[in-house]
């Protein structure tokens, strides 16, 4: 091989691993820091934070209302709302998605979809406990990520981090 050739293969390589390194930061670990408490903090800038952390209050009102529903064998209205928090509510922001760490997307994802579990779940009983007993499993999914994650501001790196 000439030494243009090796060179080319070098250049391919450093390549190859440039963008594998970029895939990495981007797809799998997002835009984040470790925080000191031993979260990872994923980094926003402060109007996506306040729209993710809006998106988790109507999130928490949604769980409250399925249940005071269910409570009171309104099963139906109970259904529609679990459906409302569904897949089809996982319409997350380009730009905000592109930022977070592949793991917290699938943790997402798989909250919108146990919602679409519960609506039929709900709709397929009359049994409060039954839907209590799902919603309960269901929030393991929220103590998992809250566990693991919390919400940074771009630009506060330092002062978040150890
Ligand atoms: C994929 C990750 C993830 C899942 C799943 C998740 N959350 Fe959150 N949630 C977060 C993060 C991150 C924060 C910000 C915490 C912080 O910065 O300390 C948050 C914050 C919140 C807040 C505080 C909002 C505010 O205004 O400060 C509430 C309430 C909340 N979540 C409710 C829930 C409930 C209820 C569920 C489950 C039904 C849930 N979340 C599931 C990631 C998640």
């Amino acid at each position: 091989m000439n030494t243009f050739g090796k060179l080319g293969w070098f250049l391919a390589l450093i390549l190859a691993i440039g963008l594998g390194t970029m895939s990495y930061t981007f797809l799998v670990k997002g835009q984040t820091v470790p925080y000191a408490d031993g979260r990872t903090s994923v980094l926003l800038s402060p109007d996506e934070r306040n729209q993710v952390l809006g998106e988790m209050r109507a999130i928490l009102a949604g769980v409250q209302e399925i249940q005071e529903s269910v409570l009171a064998g309104d099963m139906e209205p109970a259904a529609a709302r679990a459906t409302s928090m569904g897949m089809a509510a996982a319409n997350a922001d380009a730009q905000i998605l592109a930022k977070l760490p592949l793991e917290f997307s699938t943790l997402g994802l798989s909250l919108h979809r146990s919602f679409d579990d519960l609506a039929q779940t709900i709709s397929g009983t009359d049994d409060p406990l039954v839907v209590i007993g799902e919603v309960t499993d269901l929030m393991l999914q929220c103590v998992a990520c809250h566990d693991t994650y919390r919400l940074g501001i771009e630009g506060e790196a330092v002062a978040a981090g150890k």
